[in-house]
C-alpha cells in the first residue's frame, strides 16, 4: 500500500474510524511484528501527535521498551511498577487523569501529565502493553480505551 496516511480532522471518534482501517492495511501482509509495532506507533502520533505513543513488550519477566515515537524513555519496567507495570500485573486498561495521583507512576518525562495504558494479548496471553501519554491533564477516556483496545487487537503473532 502507499505509505502516506490519510489524516482525517474531526472528532475523536471519526479520527479513530478513519485511522483503524489505514492501521489494519499497513500492518496486513507484514508478519514482522516488530515493523508493524512500529508502525501502529507511527501512525497514531501522527494522527493524533500526542507526546508519546510506544510499546513496552515482555521480556525475560520485564517490560522492555519497543517502537515508540516520541521523546527517549526508560527502558525496563518491572511487573506491577508505574502505570505500566500495574497494567501489566492486572491485565487491564489503566487510564490516568493526573499521573501525579498516580501512586508509583515512573516519570519518564516531566511533560507528561495524563496516561493510558493498553494490555496487548496473543494467544489468550499478555504480551505487552501500549503506553501513551499527553502534556494534557485527563486527554484520554473510554472513547480511547475502547478503539486503542480494537488497535491493538489487531497486532498479529510474529
Ligand atoms: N509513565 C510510565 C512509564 C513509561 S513512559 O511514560 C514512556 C509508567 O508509569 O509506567
Amino acid at each position: 500500500m502507499a505509505e502516506d496516511l490519510d489524516i482525517l480532522k474531526g472528532d475523536k471518534q471519526s479520527q479513530y474510524e478513519s485511522l483503524i482501517p489505514q492501521i489494519k492495511a499497513l500492518i496486513e501482509g507484514e508478519k514482522n511484528q516488530v515493523a508493524n509495532l512500529a508502525n501502529i506507533a507511527a501512525a497514531l502520533k501522527e494522527q493524533f501527535n500526542w507526546w508519546w505513543v510506544g510499546f513496552y513488550w515482555i521480556f525475560d519477566d520485564e517490560l522492555v521498551l519497543g517502537p515508540f515515537q516520541g521523546p527517549v524513555a526508560c527502558t525496563r519496567i518491572k511487573k506491577g511498577r508505574g502505570v505500566c507495570g500495574a497494567c501489566w500485573e492486572k491485565e487491564i486498561t489503566i487510564l490516568v487523569e493526573d499521573v501525579e495521583k498516580f501512586p508509583g507512576h515512573i516519570a519518564c518525562s516531566s511533560a507528561s501529565k495524563s496516561e493510558i495504558v493498553v494490555p496487548v494479548f496473543q494467544n489468550g496471553k499478555i504480551v505487552g502493553v501500549l503506553d501513551v501519554d499527553s502534556e494534557l491533564l485527563a486527554h484520554f477516556d473510554e472513547i480511547d480505551q475502547a478503539y486503542l483496545e480494537k488497535i491493538v487487537g489487531l497486532i498479529q503473532n510474529d
